[in-house]
């Protein structure tokens, strides 16, 4: 890895990112173009419309980098790109865009995972981290605790059985009236609450077991809704915090049980959800209490990024991984079974 340049691409949703990363974990240049404002008169992202937007912005976006980083393409030792999960025609652009610039410049290119790379953000640093880690990743499509040995060495702990953190953000903040992405603005809202102690009832498994489920708690925040409507700012303010708590609640009371359980020397964290930042108090005061380092990367990598596919594309490629030209994407959620080893 030592003098290792990579190019890393991101084009698994609505975010295109391209980013170069020096020796697995210094970021010489990192771009997102976001795409929230073409699918926001749809409501939703439109896989088409997505596509459609990476295949102009990457070409663009890696030029961009290029110059920043002051790097020429003869310089890089490889590619990195997303290639599961996420929208099928959007991975398949970023996959396809790689494999050209690899054939083209005769170096390898990777094909790595969206979640995994979540977690590498927090190795975008100096310092290297101490492992055994607990690891988080809380994005618009995942909430998932890992056990992680080292890079490259995870066990799945828990998961959601139905939506995600940040789904379960975006969803509430539709119920609120607010725009998307929700997170962001529910955050806003909930930081102006006086200090709320009070939750919605959560959902806990029969088999005692740590999986998430924020369903639930969507149904009860509509229900809140259509019982006492929204009247004025105040309201809104104070359902946000009851919400967001119920939330952080929920995390951190997972979080906890691993800890007791595992006691790890890291608490990695990754994905959009990290960017709040009641959660990311919340988790530095328990790291603090139990003596446990908290690694959780800035906003700008904790949300979609192509600097995270690059240092993991860096890790891999000193490894030996290389990606062949006949690699496909996939999208499917179940994808994320191959970087799993247990
Ligand atoms: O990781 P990410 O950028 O994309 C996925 O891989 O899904 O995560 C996006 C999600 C969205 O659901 C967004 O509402 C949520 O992260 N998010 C937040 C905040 N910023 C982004 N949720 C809560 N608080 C925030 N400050
Ligand atoms: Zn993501």
């Amino acid at each position: 890895m030592p003098n290792s340049l990579v190019l890393g691409i991101e084009s698994s949703c609505d975010e295109t990112s391209a980013a170069i990363v020096q020796d697995g974990y210094r970021v010489l240049a990192n771009e997102v173009a976001s795409q929230v404002l073409a699918h926001a008169p749809y409501g939703g992202v439109v896989p088409e419309v997505a596509s459609r937007r990476h295949l102009e912005s990457i070409p663009i976006l890696t030029r961009e980098v290029l110059r920043q980083a002051q790097v020429h393409w003869d310089d890089l030792n490889g590619i990195a790109v997303t290639a599961a999960p996420g929208l099928i025609g959007a991975l398949l652009v970023g996959l396809s865009a790689a494999k050209g610039i690899a054939f083209r410049l005769g170096i390898p290119f990777v094909a790595v995972h969206h979640i995994e790379a979540h977690l590498y953000a927090a190795r975008l640093d100096d310092d290297p981290v101490a492992f055994p880690a607990i690891g988080l990743v809380v994005s618009g499509g995942h909430t998932e605790l890992y056990h992680i040995e080292d890079w490259g060495t995870y066990r799945l702990l828990s998961s959601t059985r139905d939506d995600a953190a940040g789904e379960a953000f975006d969803k509430v903040a539709k119920l609120m009236g607010l725009e998307y992405p929700g997170g962001p603005l529910v955050e806003k809202l909930a930081a102006q609450a006086p200090e709320v102690r009070m939750t919605f009832p959560v959902t806990r498994m029969k088999d005692k077991s740590l999986d998430f489920s924020f369903s639930g708690l969507k149904t009860a925040v509509g229900l809140e809704i259509k019982h006492h409507p929204l009247q004025d700012e105040r309201g809104k303010v104070l359902l946000a915090a009851r919400f967001q708590n119920t939330v952080l609640g929920e995390i951190l009371y997972r979080v906890r049980a691993f800890m007791d359980e595992f006691h790890p020397k890291s608490l990695v964290v990754g994905g959009g959800v990290a960017c709040n930042n009641a959660l990311r108090t919340a988790l530095k005061t328990e790291m603090d209490s139990r003596g446990v380092i908290l690694r959780v990367p800035p906003p700008k990598y904790c949300s979609d990024n192509a600097a995270m596919i690059a240092g993991l594309g860096a890790f891999q490629l000193s490894k030996g991984i290389r990606a062949e030209f006949s690699a496909s994407a996939t999208a499917s959620p179940l994808s994320h079974q191959p970087f799993l080893l247990e």
